[in-house]
Parts: C-alpha cells; structure tokens; sequence
C-alpha cells in the first residue's frame, strides 16, 4: 500500500526556464511512482514550456512560482525548511548564477536559500552558455558548497546545433538523486582537501603513427574526478588518451605516455591528500622509438618489438608518500580469480585502497555501469554492487574521507 503523504520523503523540484522543462515531468513521474512527496516548484519563465496544470496534476500538490501566492503560509521559508532533496532541473544559466549568489526574487530561489537539506542541479544549456567561465565559476561556487552539479549530457541542442549542455537523461538524474537522498550527504566532506586522479589509458609509440595501448575509456576516472568536485575537493584530473569532455570545475592535465602519467601524478601529488591511480597504465614500452614510420620489408620478417619496463607510479607514490597521511588508491582490472590476485597485489603495490573489478571483452570497458569489491589495506572489503561509475566512486571517497584525518 501507498506510504502515508506525511511519511515519505519531501523532494522539491525546481524547474527553471528552459525548452528541457518537458523533461521533468518524466522526472516528477519516477520520483512521485518512487514514494516521494514532490512539490513542484517553477519558475515564471518555466510555466511558458510547461503549464502549472501538469505539474500540479502530476505532483498531485499546489504550484506556485511567487513569493506572494498563499503568503500566510510563508511558503519561501517553509517548502525549503520542510525539503529532504531539491532537484532543480533543467537549471538554466541564469538559475546556477542565482543560485551561486544567493539572489532570491522568486519563490524557487528563496526555497534554495532556505533548504538545509542536499541540492541537486541538472543544468540544461547551450554549449557556449555552460562553456562560459562565469558559468564555469557558479557550478565551481555550487560545488565547492556541497551542492551535486550533474554534468550536462553531450547530443541534439534546441535547433539544429549538437554540443554539450542537453538535460541527462531523466532515469539518470533521478538515480542521482536517489542517491543522495539515501547517503544524506549535506557538507562538503572534501572540501579544502586536494585529490588526483588519473584515467584513461596510455599509450606507448612506436614510431609517428603507431602505438601500444589499452581499452580504457577513462569513464571511471572521470567519474571520480566529477563525484570529488561535487564534494568540495580541488581536483586536479590526469587524463590519458581520453575522449571525454572536461568535467566542470576540475583541473584537467593531458598526457599521452605512461612516463609523462608519472611526470603529471606526480608533480600533482606533491600537495594532494589523496590520489586516487585508475588509469590503465602501461607496464611496458617499446625500447626503441622510430623517429620515421616503419615500413614493412618484402624481403624479410618484420623485428620483433622489444619491451622494456616503465616505473610502476602506483607502488612508488605508495612507497614514498610525498605528503604525509596522503591516501593512496589503485585499481586493478582482473579476467579471474579476481580477489586472490586483488589482495596480493593490494600487498604488492602498498597502497591503501584497491578498487577490484573483472574486465573483459564486453566488461566495463567503455561501459556506464561498474561492478567491484574495495580492499583495504587494513583488511576491509567493501562490495560495491553493479551501478553507475559515479556510484562506485562515491563508495571510492567515502572510504577515502574516512582515512584522511
Ligand atoms: N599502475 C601504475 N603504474 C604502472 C602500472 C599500473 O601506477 N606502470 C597502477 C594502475 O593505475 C592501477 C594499478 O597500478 O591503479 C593496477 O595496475 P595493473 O597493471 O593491473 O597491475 P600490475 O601490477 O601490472 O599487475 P598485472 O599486470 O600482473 O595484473
């Protein structure tokens, strides 16, 4: 049977003015079908895209977009007092800049001034809007205060134009929100505190136009980047070979190599209090590099490719701990007999944390999801069911935070 309205959960979803509003009722649909009381509050301009007949009909609760509508309630006090989650989505710029000053000239910006409660923001843009260092800077200001900023999907724009800034999808932002609802995250748990991560893949060449490498996307390390963000940290993101768009707020480093990987890490690492290795690095190179394309001889069996060894960063940032009480996490992809070879090389490497997952052919590669078990170096093993890579990386700093003293 249906919780009583009093029992569940108060969720306020603000929507502001832009063409994704459709989108949330599709949003208000999964969280009011998922036991949440949802008021639904919109913005003047949101009501031009989307009536307040349908979200009052589907939230099944009054709509006001005014500080002046039921004032004997003082409604732009108590819906963010009352509030366990706002969700406002699609956040438009002129909503995160708002937002990120504390302006309040309409009741979803007094509720947002009021909530004590986590907030969430899916901002819905085009490209040159969430590209725009003032936006770039309001998201960076929302994060830092404990705010989830969700990045914006890549795809069709309004119009014909195609870039980054379209509304996730809704089942996405309504798993991030069910997310933070359950962790109850409100304060910035990172906040003041440097992370490194490093993602993707390297590569080693060969000559000008050939390399050895590997199948990491990068997703898992970008994911962490975004989730430390989103907790207040200073991140600063070690980005091999990867072809993702930089995550908001996040000092991005490009490398290509696994011996400039270690050059970045490293020099990273120097202030950080924490450095979280899920780059796939290579553990070999090619000893020698053709300066000119190499070409295949008719006349005789191409030379073998000889490997020689690159330095493993992982174990010397665990053997060397450049600042002290830095926590140190690895990853380690395995085809089988995943957790007998994630101890040993939890034991091998020194570090702290070691994220185990079993990879294959058509195994988190490339994937959105992740599956893993968290070894600690005290023992601890912490699975992380099958879920989003941003799923896995919260577990990832929860268990980080908890080390950092
Ligand atoms: N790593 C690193 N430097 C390397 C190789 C790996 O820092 N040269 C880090 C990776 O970023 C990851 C962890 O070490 O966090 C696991 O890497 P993996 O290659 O799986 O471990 P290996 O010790 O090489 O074990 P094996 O190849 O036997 O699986």
């Amino acid at each position: 049977m249906d919780k009583p309205k009093a029992d569940k959960p108060k969720v306020v979803l603000g929507v502001s003015g832009g063409i994704a509003a459709y989108k949330a009722c599709e949003l208000l649909r999964r969280l009011t079908e998922s036991g949440h009381d949802v008021r639904v509050v919109p913005t003047a301009s949101a009501l031009h895209f989307v009536g307040a007949a349908t979200w009052s009909a589907l939230s099944g609760n009054p709509v006001a977009t005014e500080v002046w509508d039921d004032v004997h309630e003082v409604p732009h006090v108590r819906i963010g007092q009352h509030a366990d989650l706002v969700v406002v989505a699609p956040a438009t710029a002129d909503m995160l800049a708002k937002a990120a000053h504390g302006l309040a000239d309409d009741l979803l910006t007094n509720t947002l001034l009021t909530a004590r409660c986590p907030v969430v923001f899916a901002p819905a843009m085009h490209t040159e809007m969430w590209e725009h260092p003032a936006t770039q800077e309001n998201v960076a200001t929302l994060r830092r205060r404990g705010a989830v900023v969700i990045e914006p999907a890549v795809g069709r724009l309004t119009g014909a134009d195609t870039g980054k800034g379209r509304l996730p999808d809704p089942a996405e932002i309504f798993e991030v929100c069910r997310g933070v609802l359950a962790r109850g995250v409100t304060a910035p748990d990172l906040a003041g505190r440097h992370v490194v991560v490093s993602a993707g893949g390297t590569r080693e060449p060969l000559d000008p136009v050939r390399f050895l490498g590997n199948r990491s996307s990068g997703k898992q390390g970008y994911a962490l980047a975004r989730t430390a963000a989103a907790r207040g940290a200073r991140v600063t993101l070690v980005a091999a070979n990867t072809a993702l768009p930089d995550p908001a707020g996040v000092d991005v480093v490009r490398v290509g190599t696994a011996l400039q990987l270690r050059e970045a890490v490293l020099k990273a690492a120097a202030d950080a209090d924490a450095v979280v290795m899920a780059a796939a690095v290579a553990d070999f190179r090619p000893a020698t590099y053709a300066t000119g394309k190499i070409k295949k001889q008719d006349d005789r069996d191409p030379d073998p490719i000889v490997l020689v060894r690159n330095p493993d960063v992982l174990a010397e940032l665990s053997a060397e701990r450049v600042r002290p009480g830095q926590v140190v996490v690895g990853f380690a992809a395995e085809t089988d007999d995943v957790l007998a070879h994630g101890r040993a090389k939890l034991r091998r490497k020194g570090c702290d944390l070691l994220v185990v997952n079993e990879v294959g052919e058509s195994r988190t590669f490339g994937a959105e999801d992740n599956e893993a078990v968290v070894l600690g170096a005290d023992g601890s093993e912490t699975p992380v069911p099958h879920g989003p890579k941003e799923a896995l990386a919260d577990v990832v700093w929860d268990l980080v935070a908890a080390r950092l003293t």
